[in-house]
């Protein structure tokens, strides 16, 4: 936790009667003047904390947006641990990676209302105004990279049920993009470090369309469009919390057990598709059958049924 972040729950845990700038300065270790920039840091991200004369410092109410202080508290599951992040950051990818390669566990969290260097799938940049939720996890499954295949469906299949359980039902496009009514509400980066049998780590990272800006990008979906009002905050948190659950019975069975579950919300099955690679090569072409049991996109065409196992789908018209 930063001094920010101690400033904030010394404003939180006063409630009602408020807290003078002097105690808090005092339990910290800090001058008062430190607590007042914190302060004044606060209310700039959206905090509303009142001056009382005679009571200090009075919390009010906190933004919800996607930062770590107002995500850990509604996140549940106890895999998700060490919130990092803030209002701004490049990329969260970019931070979780740093700290796995320093070695932070399993379940560590970087979340952030805004990226200035937000990175997509393929290269892409991944456009992250403030209004959206960006956030990437550490993992590291037991298990050898060539069983690491569907990790990255199984991430958005987490995301779909997280989101759900907030009543925001969403459809998935394989391999891990999340869609309401065929915009894209969210895409998932999986980034990885592995050894020839061993995954050193893994990093996962989501970004997900929250509130409609006045300028929306084109062919966006936005959470608020589904369940107006909803904050970035709660989003993060139960994706979090979908993730967690999904990688759970992925880290026991496979993928095998959550096949159903993926099809189910599927937007591709029984549409005509075209897969192509990086490098724009056509690897399938014809109708989706559905998914295997390790992920891979079946494609019915004219050479009989392919196995993608990586691409990038587009709807035939
Ligand atoms: C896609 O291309 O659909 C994947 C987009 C993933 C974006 C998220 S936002 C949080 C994390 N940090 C990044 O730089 N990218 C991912």
């Amino acid at each position: 936790m930063t001094t920010r972040d101690h400033v904030l729950r010394a404003l939180r845990d006063s409630g009602a009667g408020g807290v003078s700038g002097e105690s808090i300065a005092h339990v910290l270790g800090i001058s008062r003047v430190a607590v007042s920039k914190h302060v004044a840091a606060l209310r700039a991200l959206g905090y509303v904390i009142e001056a009382v004369r005679g009571s200090g410092y009075v919390f009010v109410s906190a933004p919800d947006l996607a930062l770590p202080a107002e995500v850990e508290p509604l996140v549940r599951d106890p895999l998700w641990h060490d919130f990092a992040g803030g209002p701004s950051t490049g990329s969260t990818n970019d931070d979780a990676r740093l700290l796995a390669r320093e070695g932070a566990g399993e379940g560590c969290v970087v979340v952030a209302a805004s990226q200035d260097a937000g990175r997509g799938r393929m290269g892409r940049t991944w456009t992250s105004p403030a209004g959206g939720a960006y956030f990437s996890v550490v993992l590291r499954p037991p298990v050898a990279p060539s069983q690491a295949g569907p990790l990255a469906l199984v991430v958005a299949l987490g995301v779909a049920r997280g989101l759900e359980a907030v009543g925001v039902v969403a459809g998935l496009k394989w391999p891990n993009d999340l869609q309401l009514r065929g915009h894209k509400l969210a895409g998932v980066l999986l980034e990885m470090s592995a050894e020839s049998d061993r995954i050193d780590w893994v990093v996962a990272g989501v970004g997900i369309n929250v509130s409609r800006p006045e300028h929306p990008f084109e062919g966006a979906a936005y959470l608020s469009e589904s369940r107006p009002g909803i904050g970035a905050a709660t989003a993060v948190a139960a994706a979090l919390d979908g993730i967690a659950e999904v990688y759970a019975v992925w880290r026991d069975g496979g993928f095998a057990p959550l096949r159903a579950a993926y099809e189910e919300r599927s937007v591709l099955k029984g549409r005509a598709v075209v897969v192509s690679d990086l490098t724009g090569a056509v690897r399938a072409n014809g109708t989706v059958l559905g998914i295997d049991d390790e992920g891979r996109l079946l494609v019915g065409g004219r050479a009989g049924v392919e196995a993608v196992v990586a691409g990038e789908v587009t709807l035939r018209r």
